[in-house]
């Protein structure tokens, strides 16, 4: 009777985990959805905690159209990858905050979300165009961005390059 006691509780607890890490994963990785995007990187996991990516530290000048001055962070999905000179999983998030000349105010904020399937033609990325108060300017297969980003398209679609300057 004891043994049988112990495997129901074993099971239990094993059930237990494996639904709480669903959730988990569920909650980690929002689904291709600007709104629930934005709740992601300013409250479950915000952006400002990321790592910045590799060799740009804090804030450095930015290239047209995007903004004056740039800062650009990875979360710890995409931080790894770049790390591990792979490419970046479903779940990489890269964010860019976009500064004006003053170096201080924030004008955009435009990430670029790796979903699974999402858009297979364009590297299954998830583009948006955010102001700083969260409202959204642009969002999803967006055509501007991948018209543009294209040019890189043989580097995962992005131009920034791991390497120091
Ligand atoms: C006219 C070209 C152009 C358009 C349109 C454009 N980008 Fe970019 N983007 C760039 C260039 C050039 C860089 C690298 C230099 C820089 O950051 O200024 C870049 C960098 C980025 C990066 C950092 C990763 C990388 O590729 O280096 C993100 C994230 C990004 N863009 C998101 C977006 C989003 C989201 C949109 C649409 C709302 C967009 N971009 C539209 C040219 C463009």
């Amino acid at each position: 009777m004891k043994t049988q006691w112990i495997t129901g509780l074993a099971i239990v607890l094993v059930l237990s985990l494996a639904a709480g890490s669903v959730w988990a994963g569920e909650k980690e990785c929002p689904p291709p959805d600007a709104e629930e995007v934005w709740e992601w990187v300013t409250e479950s996991d915000p952006y400002q905690g990321w790592g910045y990516w590799p060799e740009h530290d804090g804030m450095y000048p930015g290239q047209s159209p995007h903004g004056a001055y740039l800062k650009l962070y990875a979360n710890s999905i995409a931080l790894k990858a770049l790390r591990e000179g792979k490419q970046m999983p479903p779940g990489s998030m890269i964010m860019k905050a976009n500064y004006g000349k003053d170096k201080e105010t924030l004008m955009a904020l435009t990430p670029m979300y790796k979903v699974e399937g999402y858009n297979p033609e364009a590297g299954n990325w998830f583009w948006a165009k955010y102001k700083p108060d969260g409202e959204v300017e642009a969002s999803g297969k967006v055509e501007g961005c991948i018209d543009c980003h294209r040019a890189q398209k043989d580097n995962d679609w992005i131009f920034t390059s791991t390497e120091p300057e």
